[in-house]
């Protein structure tokens, strides 16, 4: 069912610190911070051949990546997104089998602009799974 790896998201808590690590370090071609007030994130993407590093940093009082940030002070990855060809057939399968879709259970827009659902990380292997409609 799943198809491409379409991003790893690492949090960080300075993400200006972060991006200069993988662009002098490592030499990565990345995007300029985005805000997504909508999302309490603010984004940068690094792009690679085969997929693409997705940095996360909070925003705002209420960001979702707060609390693990809490427990993973030097930042870590937060999730890994994963690209299916039809978003609400994958869920419904999932969710049969019993697997946990966090939130309402219905996709919201994402980063790149497609729908998005997240999966219960006790489901996966204790990664927290992001379904992207390809
Ligand atoms: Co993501």
């Amino acid at each position: 069912m799943i198809g491409r790896l379409n991003h790893v998201a690492i949090a960080v808590k300075d993400i200006a610190a972060a991006t200069a690590v993988y662009k002098n370090s490592l030499g990565a071609v990345m995007t300029e911070p985005t805000p997504q007030p909508e999302h309490g994130v603010t984004v940068v993407f690094v792009t690679l051949p085969n997929t693409k590093i997705e940095f996360l940093e909070p925003l705002g009082e209420n960001s979702p990546i707060a609390k693990f940030l809490e427990k993973n002070a030097d930042g870590g990855i937060h999730h890994i997104c994963y690209e299916v060809d039809d978003i609400i057939e994958a869920r419904d399968r999932l969710k049969a089998q019993g697997a946990r879709v966090l939130g309402d259970g219905n996709p919201k827009i994402g980063a790149h602009g497609k729908p998005v659902l997240f999966l219960h990380p006790k489901d996966f292997c204790g990664t927290l799974t992001e379904l992207e409609q390809a």
